[in-house]
């Protein structure tokens, strides 16, 4: 006899469990169960409803490696844990040993669900949505594996304050008032990457609230019907559209005279999500990675991506606004005038420079030409948006206890709020990436300070802020 066990898309650790305790309690041998629900050619039937007499052997070793493997997308992981069981309680050989082709086997697929895991805790990028009352955050993401329900608690606890859900096309996990829940999958957004954030507000809004659509109908009536009505309908993507913003950016690029070549080079700008397979997995391949940034005009006129520096374990990270004429030439930040001011406060407050994680908003330098010189432009709201990428890249290996927000352009890549700065100056905001971010003034924005007394007041107001940063439990 033969039996068919279908595993549902949601706990299924604990369904396969279930069966798979109840096979092995009736000795039903590896090759007698289709895990796949009976999809194959051969009658079976559903597996008894009471437990057999048999009293297997489960050694918690495998119950923690099943509990791994489980997640992995290969269809035939149900029928090899099984097996691995089987053979455990049977005591041949040693299914779970490096030198046991089974057992090499699953520590290969226990290895990819945790770097799967690890990619996706560093790669949601949630967007904030518009709310009356707390704060709600939607992401959506293609995971390797199946491995959204074991990766959600690590996001239940930093963004345990906060709505939020994380939509992939198999399951939606959906985080509200304080309780995680898991849901059918979302439909994939018909959106380019750097679609303009009330776009994908307008898209997650709708899923966001499964009594006001469902998803079902969603997923078979996006992306016509729903985006027809739409304001944005231009932002759809499609080459000759994409070619189009790519003219614009050149546009807005030319205003600060662009290298030879770099129309060439421009071509190479990719609007869309590197596969999961491309994602950096370290922050030295992050920084290499950045270095090929064709995500917004800056990079054509810039000399080059100025990259964060500082130690890789810092508990501080300092974000500045962008690289400076010095800092795009010398390739550093913080090295010209501004930089100065804020290295001074900073050792006055005891902050080691080489102990703390020290990067920018913006990756590359944008300015106006204006004879020999290169005059500091600020970046517009969808550079900073475009670049946020890489920043979220570093907070994500870096893993700062507190960040430290010099300036407005920092303080909105950070916590995705522009309210002004003189409200918002010495407070604690919580990150879009869920952790504590401390705003102060940017150097700059003291230099440029006219009348002393002002500049005097701001200058104590930054190193009362680094002193609040270095302290910060
Ligand atoms: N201003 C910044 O914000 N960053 C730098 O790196 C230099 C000046
Ligand atoms: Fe890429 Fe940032 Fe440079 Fe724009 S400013 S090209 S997003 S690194």
């Amino acid at each position: 006899m033969s039996f068919a066990v279908t595993l549902p898309d949601q706990g299924q650790f604990a369904a396969w469990r279930q069966a798979a305790r109840l096979a092995i309690s009736h000795r039903i041998p590896p090759g007698k169960i289709d895990w796949a629900g009976g999809a194959g050619l051969f009658a079976t039937d559903p597996l008894p409803d009471s437990p057999g007499p048999h009293q297997a052997r489960v050694p918690e070793q495998f119950v923690k490696l099943a509990g791994s493997v489980i997640w992995h997308s290969a269809p035939e992981r149900f029928a090899l844990l099984y097996q691995a069981l089987w053979r455990l309680d049977a005591r041949e050989g040693e299914p779970l040993s490096q030198t046991d082709p089974l057992g090499r086997r699953l520590t290969l697929m226990t290895k990819a669900v945790g770097r799967d895991i690890h990619k996706m805790h560093a790669f949601v990028r949630f967007r904030e949505l518009p709310s009356d009352g707390r704060r709600r955050f939607a992401a959506w993401f293609e995971p390797g594996h199946n491995t959204l329900e074991p990766g959600s608690s690590f996001f239940a606890k930093r963004f345990a304050d906060m709505d939020w859900m994380i939509a992939t096309p198999r399951l939606t996990a959906r985080f509200e008032a304080g309780q995680l829940a898991f849901h059918p999958g979302g439909a994939r957004p018909d959106l380019p990457e750097d679609a303009s954030e009330s776009l994908w507000a307008t898209y997650f809004a709708n899923i966001f609230n499964p009594a006001r659509v469902k998803l079902d109908a969603m997923r078979s009536e996006m992306p016509k019907k729903y985006w027809k009505n739409l304001p944005e309908t231009r932002l759809i993507p499609d080459m000759l559209k994409d070619a189009e913003a790519r003219v614009q950016r050149m546009r807005e690029a030319a205003a600060s005279a662009p290298r030879p070549g770099a129309a060439a080079v421009s071509t190479r700008y990719r609007a869309t999500m590197p596969a999961a397979q491309d994602l950096p997995e370290t922050l030295a391949a992050a920084q290499h990675a950045a270095q090929q940034c064709r995500r917004c005009g800056l990079c054509e006129a810039a000399t080059r991506t100025v990259w964060g520096e500082g130690s890789a374990t810092a508990r501080l990270m300092l974000v500045g606004e962008q690289p400076g004429d010095r800092e795009d030439l010398a390739g550093r930040p913080f090295i010209g005038p501004a930089g100065q001011l804020l290295r001074h406060s900073m050792a006055a407050a005891g902050l080691d420079p080489a102990s703390v994680w020290l990067t920018n908003a913006v990756k590359h330098f944008k300015f106006s030409p204006r004879g020999k010189q290169r005059l500091h432009q600020t970046p517009d709201r969808q550079e900073i948006l475009h670049c946020r990428w890489w920043l979220g890249l570093e907070l994500s290996f870096i893993r700062p206890d507190l960040v430290l927000a010099l300036g407005a352009t920092a303080a909105l890549a950070l916590t995705g709020r522009d309210d002004p700065m003189t409200a918002r100056r010495g407070q604690i905001e919580t990150g879009l990436h869920g952790g504590p971010v401390l705003i102060t003034w940017h150097p700059s924005a003291i230099l440029r300070q006219r009348d002393p007394g002002a500049r005097a007041r701001m200058t104590e107001d930054l190193a009362a802020d680094l002193a609040t940063a270095r302290h910060h439990p």
